[in-house]
């Protein structure tokens, strides 16, 4: 949606290759000029599942130049485990050049209510304000948002029921030659290059006992598929499906 709403703007979007899935700082860098006024980056990112370390995150704001915001999107940050992982929030909290940007959409399970937050100076503040349409978050919405906060049961139960089926579904994919990313945020991107069937027919294959997995090639990205990790029937069904269709090849 970044690209969507720059363009809107007039912005010329410009796209920085990827290194096996990964961000690459390098990468960023190399595509900045004088024209650059933001850098965006989602960490973990959507659908890749992988994510820059704390270290790569400041080394990438100190090779940039101060004039130029960065805006690191944190939605997957309450999922993630690794001790060299760190939001943008704890990172840059006193930061004027970079906004951060956190949804209630994921752990929260608001997806649909359209609530989510920003953090950064009072200067962007003040100019998100300016353009922002009035009730653009609805009544409802906010006090979903507030009911949400105080549920903290609800988010370590998340949290474990997603770390606890992101393993297990990972290992047992991996002994029928499908691997992914390292455990991150609530999905996995399913890489087929290995298997003798490929995404897509898999794709339609799981389609027909139910489950709905994202086909990335949208994103450029071939021969994958996106798995979001559900609840525990959903997951023993999709590890039901997958084995059976790899069972006779
Ligand atoms: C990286 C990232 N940011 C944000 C969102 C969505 O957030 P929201 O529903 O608040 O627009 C998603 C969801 O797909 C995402 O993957």
């Amino acid at each position: 949606m970044y690209r969507i709403y720059a363009s809107i703007v007039g912005a010329k979007v410009v796209f920085s290759k990827e290194k096996n899935f990964r961000v690459s700082v390098d990468n960023i860098i190399k595509k900045v000029n004088k024209k650059t006024k933001i850098v965006f980056i989602a960490n973990p990112n959507n659908p890749t599942g992988t994510y820059l370390e704390k270290k790569e995150l400041v080394n990438l704001r100190k090779k940039l130049n101060n004039k130029i915001l960065l805006v690191v999107d944190d939605a997957y940050d309450e999922y993630m485990k690794d001790k060299n992982y760190s939001s943008g929030l704890n990172i840059f909290k006193n930061k004027k050049n970079v906004f951060i940007l956190r949804t209630f959409s994921k752990i929260y399970g608001l997806a649909s209510l359209r609530v989510g937050w920003g953090y950064g100076d009072r200067k962007i503040i003040d100019a998100l304000n300016m353009i922002k349409p009035p009730f653009n978050v609805n009544k409802i919405a906010q006090l979903c948002a507030i009911e949400s906060l105080k549920d903290s049961k609800f988010i370590t139960k998340s949290v474990k029921h997603n770390l606890l089926w992101s393993k297990k579904i990972k290992n047992s994919l991996e002994k029928i030659n499908i691997f992914c990313n390292k455990v991150s945020a609530n999905f996995l991107l399913l890489n087929f290059d290995k298997c003798k069937i490929n995404a897509n027919s898999v794709e339609k294959k799981l389609l027909k006992k139910g489950l709905i997995l994202r086909d990335t090639k949208t994103y450029g990205i071939e021969n994958c598929l996106r798995l979001t990790i559900g609840n525990n029937s959903e997951n023993k069904l999709f590890l039901k499906s997958i084995k059976s269709i790899f069972k006779n090849v």
